[in-house]
């Protein structure tokens, strides 16, 4: 079993009732640790930004999760294997589809391969992002990336940004071109956020793994 700590099992909601979709996977409790899905994500992915970006989203997963008072070990770890299997399997639909062909057998929870399975536009069909942990994860994936464009031009890198100076940037076309706006807009809507809102979750939650970022 999973040691956590109270504060964490506070943040994950432990005593209140749960809803039936998060019935199956006890608040506590995950079959994969976070270690273990650090040695999968390294075992299948070598690229450094692709690692950064990994840690970026699972430190906003975790952050949404201890916000919204649900598993916050369980929104981590899919945050950090989300884009696991990339590196592999870039071309849709092989990317995710391959990847929870791997998680399955090493016993990840189905809500975990849901989740990742759902980040995928290919997979809406049978994997909607119609429950909190799919709507977190699409919504913080493009974000992620767009914050750490957005960092790496700023001399002081995350310290001080605000939702304001990324809007700023979104409007900018050309800049981190190949980042979907309307994703990033689509994602604060899942939530039913004001996207300044979204967007400043966001920064505080990547600003808390800065050094692992490698923006100090
Ligand atoms: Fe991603």
């Amino acid at each position: 079993m999973l040691q956590t700590t109270s504060t964490e099992r506070r943040a994950a909601g432990g005593d209140r009732p749960r809803s039936d979709a998060s019935v199956k996977m006890r608040p506590t409790e995950t079959a994969m640790t976070r270690d273990q899905a650090w040695n999968l994500l390294n075992e299948y992915t070598k690229s450094e930004s692709l690692l950064k970006h990994a840690l970026a989203v699972e430190a906003a997963m975790r952050h949404y999760a201890a916000h919204l008072g649900e598993n916050v070990e369980a929104w981590g770890i899919t945050g950090l294997i989300h884009d696991f299997d990339y590196e592999r399997w870039p071309n849709p639909p092989d990317h995710t589809r391959e990847g929870a062909i791997v998680l399955r057998e090493r016993g990840v929870e189905e809500e975990i391969v849901g989740a990742i399975l759902s980040h995928a536009d290919w997979n809406q069909g049978e994997y909607p992002r119609d429950r909190p942990i799919r709507k977190a994860l699409f919504a913080v994936d493009e974000l992620c990336g767009f914050v750490t464009a957005v960092a790496y031009v700023r001399p002081e890198k995350l310290t001080g940004m605000t939702a304001s100076s990324v809007k700023k940037k979104m409007k900018q076309k050309s800049f981190a071109a190949a980042v979907k706006r309307e994703d990033i807009e689509k994602g604060a809507e899942l939530l039913g956020l004001p996207l300044d809102e979204h967007i400043d979750h966001v920064i505080a939650a990547m600003q808390t793994v800065s050094s692992e970022l490698g923006f100090g």
